[in-house]
């Protein structure tokens, strides 16, 4: 049995999921960047590449970790509010796909680091629609007030600037309304906005080779088993409806809970059982520094007792970490007890990539469904 905690990744249901994704994408000119913020772990990334997806990418260090895992840099595009002069060099010496400029200010710099490096930077305007991602405020990233991108309504003035920059050349339009967008409304809304842009880059003459329209696409909590693989069909369907591209206009996509969220569990043993006056406290050596969700978010995760089938009971499951926040909320679970393994579901996207080890507490390790079933780990024998 693995030292728990761990992040246990079915890589079954990861290539059932990528095997559903390129199915479903019927137009040629459609091309999806996996969201490596997702998740980052090598293996994954091989398997991702494995399906011909490319990257997307939000500091130097996702670019170097995608081109030393195998995806090619013409396959890559990096996103940011804050770059810094080493991550635009990075960008630029590899010649990636698409740096995606997220205000006015930054155009300035991407030039100069471009001429310093005799290269012409390829960019794209990340713009703000102001289309509600109708989703968790912390995770909603295309309404006016956020840090994100260019609002529309600047798009005359982003064109005059950058077309005072020799070194830049602006390839594409890039949009990213949030994460965890259960609704495909908003998807449709982001294709008007996206349509009402072409139309006013058409009236001053200007051609774009690409439109990304980011990721976002959610997945289910609550009953990950119901269906684990996101419909990706009806997904597309809304851009093949809606999204009114020019001819040659290729369309990229930037997805990266829907295809690696349901893969992955956080394995927890339970440490004690502390009976309160009226709550059960499941105490488990899994804490919020190895999956901070509930604590930033105030996620839900579905907690199930993997080790007994007992009577159910309400707990209130925690970690042992020195804070009050340190939770994974209340869970009906089979009767538990010390030494019970615990699976915290749907910890494969902004699980293990975010965890610290504040309290000195060791990172929980990745364990891979081809080197341990669940079953023989909870009877400790290895594949
Ligand atoms: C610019 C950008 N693209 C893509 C993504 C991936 O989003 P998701 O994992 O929800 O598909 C994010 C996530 O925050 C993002 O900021």
């Amino acid at each position: 049995m693995p030292k728990t905690p761990f992040y246990y990744y079915d890589l079954n249901l990861l290539d059932r999921t990528l095997k559903a994704l390129k199915s479903a994408i019927t137009d040629s000119s459609y091309h999806v960047h996996y969201a490596i913020k997702a998740n980052a772990e090598t293996r994954i990334l091989k398997k991702i590449i494995d399906y011909g997806l490319g990257a997307d990418c939000v500091s130097g260090n996702e670019i170097i970790k995608a081109i030393d895992s195998g995806f090619n840099p013409k396959d890559i595009v990096l996103a940011g509010v804050g770059k810094t002069d080493e991550e635009l060099t990075l960008a630029i010496k590899n010649n990636i796909h698409s740096i995606n400029c997220e205000s006015i200010e930054e155009l300035e710099v991407i030039d100069q680091v471009a001429k310093q490096n005799n290269s012409i930077a390829k960019i794209a305007f990340r713009l703000n629609p102001n289309v509600d991602a109708q989703t968790h405020r912390h995770i909603t990233t295309g309404l006016s007030e956020n840090k994100f991108g260019i609002p529309v309504a600047d798009l005359g003035m982003a064109l005059e600037e950058v077309s005072k920059y020799k070194n830049i050349m602006l390839t594409g339009v890039h949009f990213h309304i949030g994460s965890q967008i259960l609704s495909l409304n908003p998807y449709a809304k982001l294709c008007y906005a996206v349509n009402d842009v072409l139309t006013f880059l058409d009236s001053k003459n200007i051609e774009i080779e690409h439109l990304n329209l980011g990721g976002g696409l959610g997945i289910n909590y609550h009953e990950p088993d119901t269906n684990p693989i996101p419909n990706f069909e009806e997904y597309f369907k809304v851009f093949d409806k809606f999204l009114k591209p020019k001819p040659n206009q290729s369309v990229h996509f930037e997805l990266g809970r829907s295809l690696v969220g349901q893969m992955g569990s956080l394995i927890s043993k339970v440490l004690y059982v502390k009976v309160g006056k009226e709550t059960k406290f499941a105490i488990i050596d899994a804490g919020m520094t190895d999956l901070i969700r509930p604590a930033l978010y105030n996620s839900y995760h579905k907690i199930e007792n993997i080790s007994s089938d007992k009577e159910m009971e309400s707990y209130k499951v925690v970690g042992p970490i020195c804070e009050s926040t340190d939770t994974f909320g209340e869970a009906v679970l089979p009767m538990t007890s010390r030494g019970d393994i615990l699976q915290i579901r749907s910890a494969g996207a902004y699980g293990q990539v975010l965890s610290s080890n504040y309290n000195l507490r060791d990172r929980a390790e990745s364990i891979y469904s081809d080197e341990w079933d669940l079953a023989s780990i909870l009877i400790g024998q290895k594949n």
